[in-house]
């Protein structure tokens, strides 16, 4: 797989899925470009990046505003040259019982999850992708937008809208030759899910739900979002494809 000459631009890039994604793209040859609203983090990865594979840049959007992510997308352009790929990772979960979430948790919530990563999608289709003929898309989506998981009535909301926006936008850009995918992972050890399993009985119940007996790693769900940013996967698109060790299967 090669993605050398390509310019790819991953949001939540400071930690987690994005920033491993980020860091599996540049090995196998993607110019990064950086997004997110951790500094701190997203100039470490930037700098592992920089320092180890290849050119990198950051820059701090929140993907909430919607403004502020076309205005970046400008700038981007201009810095750093037309986006090839893009991959959303940004998205947060605030879990809650449905009796008890608040129209600002719900809020929050479809704004980073669903509203942010559908407009990056079409700040960089309309201004990168679209003009040029070109682009692959891949959102991080999760196994909440095809199973119920407690707690998380938002959440599972918000990722059965990603899937849906999904399959909507890779139906209307196949004809600007843009592939547009989703990765739908179980529970990734990441800094997203280290709170809510440090709860044994919640842990117990993750497990028992995976027939592969195990939680994904960054790095098994950055490895499927390689593969669907190369043209390794040139005929796929509008697909969900779970990287959930089996939860979905039964
Ligand atoms: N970790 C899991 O178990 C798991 C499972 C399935 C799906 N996911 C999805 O994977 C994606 C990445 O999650 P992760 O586990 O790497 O979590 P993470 O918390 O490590 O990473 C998420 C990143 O998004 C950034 N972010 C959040 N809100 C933002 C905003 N408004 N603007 C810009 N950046 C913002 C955060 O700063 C953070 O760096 C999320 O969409 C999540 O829903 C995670």
């Amino acid at each position: 797989m090669s993605l050398s000459g390509k310019i790819a631009l991953v949001t939540g890039a400071g930690s987690g899925i994005g920033k491993i994604s980020a860091i599996q793209m540049a090995q196998i040859g993607a110019e990064l470009v950086l997004l997110g609203r951790n500094e701190k983090k997203l100039a470490e990865t930037s700098s592992e990046i920089s320092k180890s594979v290849g050119k990198c840049k950051w820059y701090s959007v929140d993907v909430t505003n919607t403004k502020e992510i076309s205005n970046s997308i400008q700038k981007i352009r201009k810095e750093c040259g037309e986006i090839d790929i893009l991959v959303n990772s940004a998205g947060i979960n605030i879990p809650q019982k449905a009796e008890d979430v608040t129209i600002e948790t719900w809020n929050t919530i479809m704004d980073t999850n669903v509203k942010g990563l559908f407009f990056c999608c079409q700040a960089i289709g309309r201004q990168s992708m679209i003009p040029r003929k070109q682009g692959v898309i891949v959102n991080i989506s999760s196994q909440a937008g095809k199973v119920a998981l407690p707690l998380r009535v938002a959440y599972c909301s918000s990722k059965g809208a990603v899937d849906q926006l999904t399959r909507v936008l890779a139906f209307e850009w196949a004809k600007y030759g843009v592939r547009v995918n989703a990765v739908a992972p179980t529970f990734v050890e990441t800094p997203f899910t280290k709170e809510m399993l440090i709860d044994q009985e919640f842990k117990n119940f993750v497990m028992n739900k995976i027939p592969l007996k195990r939680l994904a790693t960054p790095l098994e769900v950055a490895n499927v979002v390689c593969f669907l940013a190369t043209n390794k996967s040139s005929m796929i698109t509008g697909a969900i494809i779970p990287v959930d060790g089996g939860w979905t299967i039964h």
